[in-house]
């Protein structure tokens, strides 16, 4: 047996034997809801349910924000998992005996290193705030928090600490602490703790500074962010990256605030981590900072899964708003609303709650423009809309959307500038190369509206959405020939691609439609289930499925009877008798057949 197989085979029983309702039942509020179960979504931030498990097909589906997977994917996500560390847990739950994975030395010794670097991460932070909260040697750092308005509560909550200065601790204080905790002395220069000296020997990286821990997604110390006592450069001095910190990815505060940028549905992004602590004493806790980098398109990702707004809340001259506009695309590409709250001149989040108290950061957050908004008017008071000032804002807006990857999304922003600018969405594209078509997607632009089809095609959507197993003896009793409207004809013609693939869930559906209002009702009708319940799904389906092949019976011979009789008046023109005597002689075999259906089954097709 191959070490893939083995994986795979581990894999599939762990799935068999976990039961997704329960495991997801365990953090989501599930309704049962015809075959489905819904809930909140737990990964964007909703007040009416869009989240549903699919205990048949053992799979999750949110129709908000589009998150889906497995049970796997849903313990990785919810709980910040690695895929390993899941299937583990799992398979424990479910008591399934798991074979020792299969890692190669060079894999258990990065994951060992990485372990160490928590460890010594961990450790110092502890030991950083100790010292902070009992040392006498740390009265200059309590003094200062309480001078910058940091109480003490906030100092526990983010575990801020203080690290003293060589004069009085010497050039050794975290580094030989870690080491007479037998912490390894390369781990600790590998967390970017002690610096190696090309000597011999280590010396501590952070001196005198106040020090914040950042911390991962799991709550684990991965990183330091230090700001010196009073003056003195730098400033400010982070952990360097590490095989455990990405600055890129992490934001300062989303441990500690993920739950609260949950609940507000928005983040507020800050600049500086003063800045996010001034605002939590004030009770203002959705706040973010990044560690003196830009955002990042990973950061709009992470902050994805709390909120659907980020506004950023920056002063006018600072170098993050000077970037905010290259984080345009990101956010079109996260679908998250980016926008930005400018700081009156002189003020930073900090100073501006301190005068103002919360209320005037909230009146601020209210007036935040959109992006996109935003970056344009900036421009506009740059260069004015003269002929030659267009043409300066083009070129910088430009850039922009080039950046945007998707050719929808810079369709958008062209339409957008341009109607802004008053050129021809034609002229301000001809400075812009296309984006690359994704394969196998079309952008159709015929406006559907599903809920407006005539009764009887509305049902036969529902019903092939729902019970997509059914396509093939639809299509055989006559599904095939029948014309029906452009929306209905897309949608049998996409089940029909997908189930060349195997058997087909409404979410692939979801996933391969073009148009909005389509993906809306269908998403709208499989939170509302089949009408009329029962409790035998499979029942209810073979029940619609034969109503529907009655209908579709009597609208063939309908048709039928409508050609013949077309053909009849043809014969009748051409003066063939004998033929038309034939045809008539069908005809009425037909109606007899049909004898109980109507005119009015037609007019429902
Ligand atoms: P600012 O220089 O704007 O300072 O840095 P601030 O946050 O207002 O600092 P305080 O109020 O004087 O303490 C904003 C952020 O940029 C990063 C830090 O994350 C800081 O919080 N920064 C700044 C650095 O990484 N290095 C520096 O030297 C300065
Ligand atoms: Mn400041």
């Amino acid at each position: 047996m191959t070490g893939m197989d083995s994986r795979d085979e581990i894999k599939n029983r762990v799935r068999e034997a976990a039961d997704i309702v329960q495991v997801i039942g365990e953090c989501v509020e599930l309704k049962k809801t015809g075959v489905r179960f819904t809930g909140l979504c737990p990964f964007h931030a909703e007040k009416t349910p869009s989240f549903s498990v699919n205990p048949q097909g053992q799979f999750f589906h949110c129709f908000g924000c589009g998150e889906s997977g497995d049970v796997f994917s849903f313990m990785m996500k919810y709980h910040h998992l690695t895929f390993p560390d899941a299937l583990k847990d799992l398979a424990r739950r479910y008591n399934i005996d798991l074979p020792e994975p299969a890692m190669s030395d060079a894999d258990r010794a990065r994951m060992r290193k990485r372990e160490q670097l928590y460890e010594a991460n961990h450790t110092a932070a502890e030991i950083f705030h100790d010292f902070l909260q009992h040392s006498d040697a740390a009265e200059p750092a309590r003094r200062y928090l309480v001078d910058r308005g940091v109480p003490q509560e906030i100092v526990e909550k983010y575990q801020l600490g203080y690290t003293p200065p060589p004069e009085t601790a010497g050039w050794k204080f975290i580094t030989s602490r870690l080491q007479s905790k037998k912490i390894s002395m390369s781990a600790v220069e590998q967390a970017g703790l002690a610096v190696k000296k090309e000597t011999g020997g280590y010396y501590d990286r952070f001196r005198d500074r106040v020090l914040f821990p950042i911390y991962d997604l799991s709550g684990r110390e991965v990183a330091f962010g230090g700001r010196i006592l009073g003056e003195g450069k730098p400033k400010y001095m982070n952990s360097p990256e590490s095989m455990i910190f990405n600055k890129s990815r992490l934001l300062f505060g989303l441990h500690q605030h993920r739950e609260a940028i949950r609940k507000s549905r928005r983040a507020i992004v800050v600049e500086g981590n003063f800045d996010l602590l001034l605002l939590a004493v004030h009770g203002i806790d959705n706040v973010v900072a990044p560690l003196g980098t830009a955002l990042t398109r990973s950061h709009i990702k992470s902050l994805r899964g709390f909120c659907d707004e980020v506004v950023l809340l920056f002063d006018g001259d600072s170098a993050g708003l000077k970037a905010a506009g290259r984080s345009i695309p990101f956010f079109l590409a996260e679908q998250v609303e980016g926008k930005v709250a400018l700081l009156p001149q002189g003020h930073d989040p900090d100073s501006l709650v301190r005068e103002k108290g919360p209320e005037g950061i909230r009146q601020l957050i209210d007036t935040a423009k959109p992006l996109a908004e935003f970056v344009f008017s900036a421009l506009v008071q740059e260069h004015g809309l003269t002929l030659s000032g267009k043409n300066r804002i083009m070129q910088e807006l430009l850039p922009l959307v080039r950046e945007a990857s998707d050719p929808g999304q810079q369709e958008l922003m062209i339409v957008h500038f341009s109607e802004k600018l008053g050129i021809s969405p034609a002229r301000f594209k001809s400075g812009v190369p296309q984006a690359k078509q994704p394969t196998g997607q079309q952008t159709t632009t015929h406006i559907c509206s599903l809920a407006a089809l005539p009764r009887k095609q509305r049902q036969l959507v529902d019903f092939l959405v729902l019970y997509p197993e059914f396509l093939d003896e639809l299509q055989q009793g006559g599904l095939a020939e029948l014309s029906c409207e452009p929306a209905v004809s897309e949608i049998i013609v996409s089940l029909q691609l997908l189930a060349d693939d195997g058997p087909v869930t409404p979410e692939q559906l979801l996933s391969v439609l073009s148009g909005e209002q389509e993906r809306q009702y269908i998403a709208d009708l499989l939170m509302r289930g089949p009408e009329g319940e029962s409790e035998d799904d499979e029942m209810q389906g073979r029940e619609l499925c034969d109503e529907l092949l009655n209908w579709l019976n009597s609208v063939r011979r309908q048709q039928d009877g409508a050609v013949l009789q077309k053909q009849i008046n043809e014969a009748q023109q051409s003066g063939d008798t004998e033929l038309m005597m034939e045809l008539l002689r069908k005809k009425q075999e037909l109606v007899k057949k049909n004898s109980v259906f109507t005119d009015k089954l037609l007019k429902e097709v």
